[in-house]
């Protein structure tokens, strides 16, 4: 489809595989619904005992109504209220965080927080600087009151709005609404500075990971895990090379699915989940378009199995 090579995406990205959505009227949704399915029947909970599902994703179904709510009404969580959360490659640290509030406020017992993005249905094929990194693909977490001192630590959030000249979509907002023109001009898919977002998301990314572990005073060999954002494997090298973390210790599977935007950490937690062990230190790391970024400090909360 466009003029590239193997040898180009594996060496700039580590990217050999992705993943995309087919078929007539399937939306971000159909992803959530089946992360959350698989969840629901790991955890051996009804739909019915989710209290609260937030959904993070900058491609949902439709402008409105939230995607979140499609996937309550899909799985029978009827007693849930839902809501999506747009902090697109950070979406899904925002809305673990945002989530961890309503349990540790003690008012709900069972959040569940999806990351979806079906970014096949916002990028250009003909666009070899973008097509060649984005993927479909959604993971769900389930989100608990511990009775021990587990479960997310802290967090570090942060956004700057002046970044999105470098990171967005030009129309189909409230802005710039959808015409023959905006279609015609290729105006409703990713447009990307590659090299302008590349330099911010290593430099954040690394700085937001490090300064998590100066604030509560963790050393690189008490880290088990960083769980980056799986973007490019060089930004993710740079973010462990920064923590002191090695390699082995760095959860990785962009070659597998590229960059899912909202899904890639709970990808990589889905992938991971067997080598993890309860009390395991856990670095959640982001960078996305906002711009947005942060980092999470988790202690894994059960053994396998
Ligand atoms: C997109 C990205 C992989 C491009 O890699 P890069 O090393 O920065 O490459 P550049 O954009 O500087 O382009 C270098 C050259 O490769 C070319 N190129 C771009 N995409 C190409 C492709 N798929 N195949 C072959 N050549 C390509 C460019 O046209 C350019 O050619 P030129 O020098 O003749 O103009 C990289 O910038 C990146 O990963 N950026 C961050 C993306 C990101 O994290 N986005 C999401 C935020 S979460």
């Amino acid at each position: 489809m466009v003029d590239t090579s193997d040898d180009w995406i594996t060496s700039r990205t580590g990217i050999k595989e992705r993943h995309i959505l087919k078929g007539e009227n399937q939306g971000t949704s159909v992803m959530g619904v089946k992360a959350v399915q698989g969840l629901l029947e790991k955890t051996n909970t009804r739909p019915e005992e989710i209290d609260l599902l937030i959904c993070a994703t900058v491609t949902p179904d439709m402008m409105f109504p939230a995607t979140a709510n499609l996937i309550c009404s899909e799985i029978g969580a009827v007693n849930a209220f839902s809501y999506d959360l747009m902090a697109a490659c950070s979406g899904f640290l925002y809305a673990l965080s945002t989530g961890s509030q309503f349990i540790e406020s003690g008012r709900y017992k069972k959040v569940v927080i999806v990351g979806a993005d079906k970014m096949s249905s916002i990028v250009d094929y003909q666009d070899r600087t973008t097509c060649i990194i984005f993927g479909d693909g959604a993971g769900a977490v389930m989100l608990e009151p511990a009775s021990e001192n587990l479960g997310i630590m802290d967090h570090i959030l942060k956004t700057d709005g002046s970044g999105a000249q470098h990171l967005h979509m030009k129309a189909g907002g409230s802005r710039k609404p959808a015409s023959v023109e905006t279609v015609a001009a290729k105006e409703h898919y990713v447009y990307q500075e590659g090299s302008a977002v590349f330099k911010f998301a290593v430099t954040n990314m690394a700085n937001v990971s490090a300064e998590i572990m100066e604030k509560n005073n963790l050393r690189a060999e008490d880290i088990s895990w960083l769980v980056p954002h799986q973007a490019n494997k060089r930004i993710i090298d740079a973010t462990a090379n920064r923590m002191g973390v090695g390699a082995d210790k760095v959860m990785l599977n962009i070659h597998k699915y590229g960059n899912t935007t909202s899904g890639t950490i709970p990808l990589c937690l889905w992938d991971y989940e067997k080598q993890l062990k309860k009390g395991d230190n856990l670095i959640l790391a982001a960078f996305g378009g906002g711009f947005t970024w942060g980092s999470v400090w988790l202690k894994w909360a059960y053994d396998p199995e």
